[in-house]
């Protein structure tokens, strides 16, 4: 499988920075992760280079996630789709703890390699250490022909295109819809029903629409930027599906604008950072509309007592929030993906009021080949 990137997508395209372009060009870059890929007469996707048959992927018990940051943050989507659609129990980890703890290698774990540039030397030598005690890796990566892609038995590219700005952007969603993909192959070679694979490539054949929909609401997200840009800390709260879209934005903001934030588990909240609550932390909420609703919404509670300011994003108005950002629905799965994508652009606004160097931000490099 090869891609080639024409030169014109290494131009700005008349956006004043790559994180901008590359933010606008999602529903683009999802349309191509997708493309070629869906196989409606069987409710499944074809990944070309996965090189994994039915039989092996039958005989697969658990699924194991390797990355470091943003491709981290990806996998643990990741591996909530695999456990809901395929059943099997999937984690993520971040590559480097993995290398560095002896890992007790199981022959029946499929191990996924996830990065973007394909080059980070934490995820490469998880790789090789995996390689060497006789495991099967697959790459989920950007970069064709990069060093993991060589070095895994096969895998699924994630067709984003170039990615300049040291900031990820569209290579995380599109991650996240590739693992989304790969979760839909596993799920219907074991339990996911017809309907079921049905539901979920009409879920993702919306995404690229919807994507454009999250987009247009960008002046509003330019005017809370300027509220937030005065934040001396901000915490991201989510629950489950909506954890990993927390860490993602919290990791976002910090990169590109300098604001200290973190991100928690929503019901952690009351086992510590609560004491962090004051008007000069405001807290983003990531609320979809699913069984966990009323408990985010108690949690807002619990925030609003402590005279913290909430911005929302949620599929309906949240009268809680100081604000809400309001997403469209998905199918519930996949449903993180487009969560996270009204926060890339406030990161990126907050960033831009406070004049930071978006592209390159200070102490980063985009892609960490060094130890
Ligand atoms: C993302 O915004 C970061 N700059 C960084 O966390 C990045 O995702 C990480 O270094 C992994 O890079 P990779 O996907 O190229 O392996």
């Amino acid at each position: 499988e090869t891609v080639e990137w024409a030169a014109e997508s290494y131009d700005m395209g008349g956006h004043d920075t790559y994180m901008h372009k590359e933010i606008a060009e999602q529903a683009d870059a999802v349309d191509r992760v997708l493309r070629g890929r869906i196989d409606d007469r069987f409710a499944t996707v074809h990944l070309g280079g996965l090189n994994l048959d039915a039989r092996a992927a039958r005989g697969v018990r658990r699924v194991k996630i390797l990355g470091c940051g943003s491709a981290y943050h990806a996998g643990m989507i990741g591996a909530q789709l695999i456990e809901e659609l395929a059943r099997m129990p999937a984690d993520a980890e971040p590559a480097s703890e993995f290398r560095y703890r002896n890992p007790v290698v199981d022959p029946d774990t499929l191990y996924l390699a996830v990065s973007q540039s394909g080059e980070t030397y934490d995820t490469l030598a998880a790789v090789q250490e995996l390689k060497r005690k006789g495991a099967r890796v697959l790459g989920v990566v950007n970069v064709v022909g990069s060093a993991i892609a060589r070095e895994t038995d096969g895998g699924v590219y994630v067709h984003a295109g170039p990615e300049v700005c040291v900031v990820s952007t569209k290579c995380f969603t599109n991650t996240a819809v590739a693992l989304g993909l790969l979760a839909l192959h596993l799920g219907r070679i074991r339990d996911l029903s017809v309907a079921d694979g049905k539901r979920i490539i009409a879920g993702l054949r919306r995404l690229p629409a919807q994507i454009t929909e999250v987009l247009r609401n960008e002046a509003a997200i330019e005017k809370l930027a300027a509220d937030y840009a005065s934040a001396r800390s901000m915490l991201f709260v989510g629950r489950v599906r909506g954890y990993p879209v927390a860490r993602e934005a919290s990791l976002k903001l910090k990169e590109v604008s300098y604001i200290h934030a973190e991100a928690y588990p929503a019901s952690e909240l009351k086992h510590g950072p609560l004491a962090l609550i004051e008007p000069a932390v405001p807290t983003v909420a990531i609320m979809p509309d699913d069984d966990l609703l009323d408990k985010n919404s108690a949690t807002l509670e619990e925030i609003k007592a402590r005279q913290g300011s909430i911005l929302a994003v949620a599929h309906q108005e949240q009268q809680k929030a100081d604000h809400t950002i309001v997403v469209p629905r998905n199918e519930p799965e996949l449903d993180p993906i487009l969560l996270g994508i009204p926060l890339q652009l406030l990161a990126y606004h907050t960033a831009l009021s406070l004049g930071r160097d978006i592209d390159k931000p200070r102490n980063l490099a985009k892609s960490v080949t060094v130890e």
